[in-house]
Order: C-alpha cells, then structure tokens, then sequence
C-alpha cells in the first residue's frame, strides 16, 4: 500500500508506551516493538512463576506456512516480552520443513517428564497428511526439540486444540478430522497422563464440521467453542454446553451478536484467570487478514457466562482494563464523535441509514478527493486509542452471496478495504485504517493509536488519498476517542 512505511514509522514511534490496555483488532506490539506474532496460538501458565507464555504461528511478509512457532511472556496478557521461535523449522526435515504446516500450538507441562510439551497441527502443504506434531523442552520458553508426528489414535486431525481440566490437571487434545466426507467431526480426545499420546476419545462433535475448537471451563460447566469452516474469512462462533466432558453436550448456539461474524474473528483458544475478586473467562480470537497473513490481528475478548440460563456470549470492548491479579475487566470510556456532525467533500455524503447512529452514515469516502472530516476533537498530547466505527458492504463471497459474486461497485469482493487516516492536516503523517467486510446493517469498529494535540482543536480525516484500492474507505459511522493510557 501506497502509505504503509510512513505508517509504520508512527507506530514504532508511539510503541515506547508501553501498553496497559487490552484493545481487540489493533495492532499488538511486544517490548521492542514489533508486531507480536503468535497467529492461532495458545497461552501456558507457568505453574511455578504464575507468567504466562503465549505461543503462535510465526508469519513474515509474504510466507505462509513454515514460519516455526513463536514464544512471547508476560505478566498481564499485555506486555509481551519476545524469545523468539520456540520451534524452529528445520530445511529438509521430514516434518518441520519451512514448507510444511505447523499451525496452531499449544503447550503443557508434564509433570512426570518434568518437560514442555509442544503439539500442533503437522501437515504437508496441501493438507494431505493431517497429522499431529510433538515436540518437548526442558525449559518453557524452548528450544523445542521435534519427538514425533502422527494420526491420532489411526485418524486425521486438522485444527488442532488443547484443554486441562482445572479440577484434576488432565490434559485433552480437540481437532477437528479434517474437510472430507468421512471427516468433519471435532474429537475431544484425552491425554495419557504423561502427555506423550492420545489416550481415549472422551467425545466427538459428530458431523457439524466446525474447526478451530477450544474449552472454556467454569465452575459448573465446560463450554466448548468452535468456527464454522470458512477459510480465512470470519463466521458466527457457536458453543456447546455440558456438564461433563463426556456429554451429553448441548445443541450448538452462536457467542456474539447475529452477523458480526464475532466481532471479525475466529475462535483458537481461551483463557480461565481465577481473580481474588473475580474468575474472568477471555475469547483469544484471530482476525486473520488473508491479504497479508502476517498482519492479522488478534481479538482478545471477555467472555460472560451465565449458568442459569446456560449460555456463554463474548463481549465487546474497543479498550478495557484487564487486571489479571483480581481478575476484573474494566472497560475504558472514551468521547464519541458522530459522522452527521462531521464535513464531506467531493463524492462522499451523508445518508440515511436507520441502523446507525443518528440514523446517519457516511458514504462514498475513496482514495481521491472524497473524504470525511471529524472537526472539534478533544486531545492530550499523548498518544490516545481512537475506534472507528464503520460498516463495510463489501460482500466476501460466502454466506449471503454466492462466492465470486462481483461486489455493487463491480469490483471483486476483497477481505477489508483501506483508507488513509489523517490527522490535523499533517499529510505528512498518515495512517492506514483496514476496514474488513461487516455485514449489511452491521457496524463494528476497528482501532487506531493516534497522536493528538492538546486541545481541543483536532480534526480527523478519513480518505482522500490514494491508496491503490479503487474504492477505498468504507461507510463511516462514528469515532470514539479514548484517554491516554497511564
Ligand atoms: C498497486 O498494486 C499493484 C499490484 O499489487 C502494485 O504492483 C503497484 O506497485 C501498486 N501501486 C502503488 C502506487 O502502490
Ligand atoms: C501431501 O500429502 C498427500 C498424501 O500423502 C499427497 O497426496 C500430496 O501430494 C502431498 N502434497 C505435497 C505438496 O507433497
Ligand atoms: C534453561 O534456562 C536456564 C536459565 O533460565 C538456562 O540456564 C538453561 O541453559 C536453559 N536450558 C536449556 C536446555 O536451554
Ligand atoms: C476414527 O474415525 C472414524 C470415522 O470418524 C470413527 O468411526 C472411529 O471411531 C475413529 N476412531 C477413533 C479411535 O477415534
Ligand atoms: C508415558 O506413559 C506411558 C504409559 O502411560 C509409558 O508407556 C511411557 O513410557 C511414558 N513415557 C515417558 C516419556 O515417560
Ligand atoms: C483460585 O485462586 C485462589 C487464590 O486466589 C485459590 O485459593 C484457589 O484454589 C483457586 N481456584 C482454582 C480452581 O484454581
Ligand atoms: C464509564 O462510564 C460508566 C457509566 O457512566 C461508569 O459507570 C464507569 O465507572 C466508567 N468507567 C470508567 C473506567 O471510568
Ligand atoms: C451534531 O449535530 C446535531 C444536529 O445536526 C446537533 O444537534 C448536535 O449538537 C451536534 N453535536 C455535536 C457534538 O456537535
Ligand atoms: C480517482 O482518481 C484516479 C486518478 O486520477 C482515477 O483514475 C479514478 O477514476 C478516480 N476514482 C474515483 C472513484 O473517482
Ligand atoms: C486543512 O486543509 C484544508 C484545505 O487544505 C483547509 O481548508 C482546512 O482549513 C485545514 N484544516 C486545518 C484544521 O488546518
Ligand atoms: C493542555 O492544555 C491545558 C489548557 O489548555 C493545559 O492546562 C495543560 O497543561 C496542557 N497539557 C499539556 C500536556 O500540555
């Protein structure tokens, strides 16, 4: 894109803040400031330090598969310290090639190895071994040194999951076997008590074909959450209830509100954090942005259960307060500024749209002189998170249109649109917005860290540059500004 490297100057100038806020689709940054990635990954408790360590699929531009697996820590699922790739590929391993699928991790300690152990989803390039990979370190941060890749108990398994029961430390493998006729069932599977091998199929979600699957577990019930299969682009998550792990599980039903896809993500894995005032259960979603793969982005999100009317439903926050000691989620308000009360120029307009705010919403914002301007806002000095509520039309093939049906501009469906955010005037700095495709009527938002000045004087512009998309910009709704973080 036409304006990305200024961009990435802004970000790396503002990643000295060192982050305190969980905000759900931005981008994440470690500790020396680089995109954290861990794609599709899971998070380990370190028994003994309390630390945890996230683990993910490792992505650099233009790579897809064979990155090895990445390892970050931190003390409140939010500062991520980087130590590289736990699991490196090696060239001309039979399993662990850079060619080869190593894709989703998860790691668990065994006590009676006294080791790590790493497992994943093993394949060759075109999916034709459906295997699981198994690698062990004596230290959690790796090296992992590769054991085995094999079929679990003689069957597939494609996306790959795994789950310890809080109540007794056992272990259990989820996957789904795979896009075939005789496959699409999603197999909770358990442990031997070493974590070397599978050990007895406890349950099969039988014929749903649903992927990337994760338990969350509360005090009464295991809630077991799933996607639909629709490649990379995003589906309503749905969840399955039981008391017991061997079932009966319960019909499935959807986590997030109708057509928000929930909130753009795809579901991987969650996380119990027993609080000293509250037990907080977190969504670990992946927005994947199939365009470039290795900027998709994470959406981390609180989980609210409620045991009576036995449901479980993500919540959304644009930035919240995740306070890992006492378990306790607060969210962060910030001023909204609405787009009827905003300027347009050239092609872009305001029109009627009953489902937005003010029954208002921008349109026709492109990459040459149609852009929209937020007049009147309130800044700090201090770099400060803005959400971008927006709604993309745009129709991704699946779902609602037939795939490949050619977009109301005639164009092809893409994944997200572009558009060029600036602040003040100053087009010297520039941002890029990524707007994936919503849903009609469906709003969402997506976040930028922006740095305004002090004063109420600020104007915010989306649009107006080009940024090699023919329509650029989607449908704008609102912004929300949030206080600095500190
Ligand atoms: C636009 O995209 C094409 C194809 O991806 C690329 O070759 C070209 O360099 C891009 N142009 C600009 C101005 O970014
Ligand atoms: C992957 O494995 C399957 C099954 O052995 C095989 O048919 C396919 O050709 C393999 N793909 C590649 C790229 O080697
Ligand atoms: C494990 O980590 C410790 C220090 O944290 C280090 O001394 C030791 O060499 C590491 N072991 C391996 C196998 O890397
Ligand atoms: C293997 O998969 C087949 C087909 O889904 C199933 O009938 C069989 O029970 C599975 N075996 C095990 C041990 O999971
Ligand atoms: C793990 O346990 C199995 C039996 O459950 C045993 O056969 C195997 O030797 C053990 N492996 C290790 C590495 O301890
Ligand atoms: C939750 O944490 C408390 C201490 O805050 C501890 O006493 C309790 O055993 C923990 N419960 C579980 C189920 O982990
Ligand atoms: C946000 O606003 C709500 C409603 O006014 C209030 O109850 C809450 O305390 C505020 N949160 C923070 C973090 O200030
Ligand atoms: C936005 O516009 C509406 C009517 O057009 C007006 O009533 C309202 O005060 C304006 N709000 C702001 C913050 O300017
Ligand atoms: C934007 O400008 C380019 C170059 O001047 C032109 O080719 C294109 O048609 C314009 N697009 C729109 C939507 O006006
Ligand atoms: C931004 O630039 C436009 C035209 O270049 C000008 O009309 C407007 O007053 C400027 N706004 C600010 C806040 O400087
Ligand atoms: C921001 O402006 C206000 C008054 O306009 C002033 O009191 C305050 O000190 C300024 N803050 C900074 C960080 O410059």
């Amino acid at each position: 894109m036409g304006f990305s490297k200024i961009s990435c100057q802004l970000l790396l100038a503002a990643a000295g803040v060192s982050a305190k806020w969980v905000v759900p689709g931005a981008r994440w940054r470690d500790t020396k400031g680089d995109l954290v990635n861990a794609h599709a990954g899971g998070v380990t408790v370190d028994q003994e330090t309390g630390k945890f360590f996230w683990f993910g699929e490792y992505k650099i531009e233009g790579q897809v598969e064979g990155g090895g697996i990445s390892v970050y820590s931190s003390e409140d699922l939010v500062t991520w310290e980087p130590h590289g790739l736990a699991l490196k590929p090696i060239e001309g391993h039979p399993y662990i090639d850079t060619h080869h699928i190593i894709q989703r991790p998860k790691v668990a300690y065994s006590d009676d190895t006294g080791k790590y152990h790493m497992w994943w989803h093993a394949d060759n390039s075109t999916y034709g071994w459906l295997l699981q990979g198994f690698a062990q370190a004596e230290n959690i941060t790796g090296p992992y040194s590769f054991v085995d890749a094999t079929l679990p108990l003689g069957n597939w398994s494609q996306d790959f999951g795994m789950f310890t029961d809080y109540k007794d430390g056992k272990t259990y493998a989820l996957y789904s076997n795979g896009d075939r006729k005789e496959g699409r069932d999603v197999y909770l599977t358990s442990y031997n008590d070493n974590i070397t091998a599978l050990d007895k199929v406890v349950h099969r979600f039988d014929k749903y074909d649903l992927e990337a699957p994760t338990i969350v577990q509360t005090d009464k019930s295991y809630f077991a959450l799933m996607s639909h299969k629709t490649g990379y682009r995003p589906n309503n998550v749905v969840a399955f209830r039981a008391d017991k792990l061997s079932g009966p599980w319960s019909q499935p039903f959807i986590i997030s509100p109708l057509n928000t896809r929930t909130f753009n993500s795809q579901s991987g894995f969650s996380l119990r954090i027993n609080g000293t005032k509250k037990t907080t259960y977190l969504y670990m979603g992946d927005q994947w942005d199939s365009i470039s793969l290795w900027e998709s982005r994470y959406i981390w999100l609180p989980l609210e259960v409620d045991e009576e009317a036995k449901t479980i439903e993500a919540k959304w926050h644009d930035v919240y307060d995740l306070d890992v000691k006492t378990g306790e989620v607060t969210p962060i308000n910030g001023t909204t500024y609405y787009s009827a009360n905003a300027t347009t120029t050239g092609e872009a307009y305001h029109q009627e749209a009953n489902f937005a705010s003010q029954h208002v919403i921008t349109t026709g914002i492109s990459g040459n002189d149609s852009k929209v301007t937020f007049h009147n806002i309130a800044g700090t000095g201090k770099p400060q998170w803005v959400s971008f509520y927006y709604q993309n039309t745009d129709d991704m093939g699946f779902g609602d249109q037939p795939g490949g049906t050619p977009n109301r501009f005639g164009g092809t469906w893409q994944l997200r649109r572009i558009a060029s955010v600036i602040v003040n005037n100053k087009t010297e700095v520039v941002d890029s917005l990524y707007q994936r495709d919503t849903h009609k009527g469906i709003i969402l938002s997506t976040p930028l860290l922006l740095n305004l000045e002090n004063g109420t004087h600020n104007t915010i512009t989306i649009g107006g540059l080009f940024n090699n998309q023919t329509y650029s910009g989607a449908d704008i709704d609102r912004l929300v500004v949030y206080p600095p973080e500190e």
